[in-house]
């Protein structure tokens, strides 16, 4: 079943919520019908100084996507892209076969987060 270290992060998961000034969003799934999760990023000088989420979903998305957040706060853009599935759950210890697919969504949603913070960035730029 579930492993203490998820038990935990889903009862009392960290970086919950919306960053007002985010500087990069990304969204996978359908926040109208069905599960989703919002990563919310603010980046500064080329790192992710905050991190936060919202989530709808089961129990293995919502702590994953806790940790996710945890392992993202204060990395280079270039090591917040790297970051994968394995690397959550890696960090989460076991999870049970059917709900691994659920630790795919949160590195998803970081990585349109940052390529929304760059396409921004680059727009700007051009402007
Ligand atoms: Fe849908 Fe886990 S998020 S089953």
């Amino acid at each position: 079943m579930y492993t203490n270290n998820l038990l935990d992060h889903f009862t009392n998961p960290r970086n919950a919520g919306i960053i007002s000034d985010a500087n990069g969003i990304g969204t996978i799934g359908d926040p109208d019908c069905g599960d989703f999760i919002r990563i919310y990023i603010r980046v500064r000088n080329d790192r992710l100084e905050d991190v936060s989420f919202e989530v709808c979903g089961c129990p293995a998305a919502i702590a994953t996507t806790s940790i996710l957040t945890e392992l993202a706060r204060g990395k280079t853009i270039n090591e917040a892209m790297a970051i994968d599935e394995n690397d959550v759950l890696k960090a989460i210890g076991e999870l049970p076969q059917a709900k691994v697919h659920c630790s795919n969504l949160g590195p998803a949603a970081l990585k349109q987060a940052i390529l929304y913070y760059l396409q921004n960035k680059k727009s700007s730029e051009n402007s």
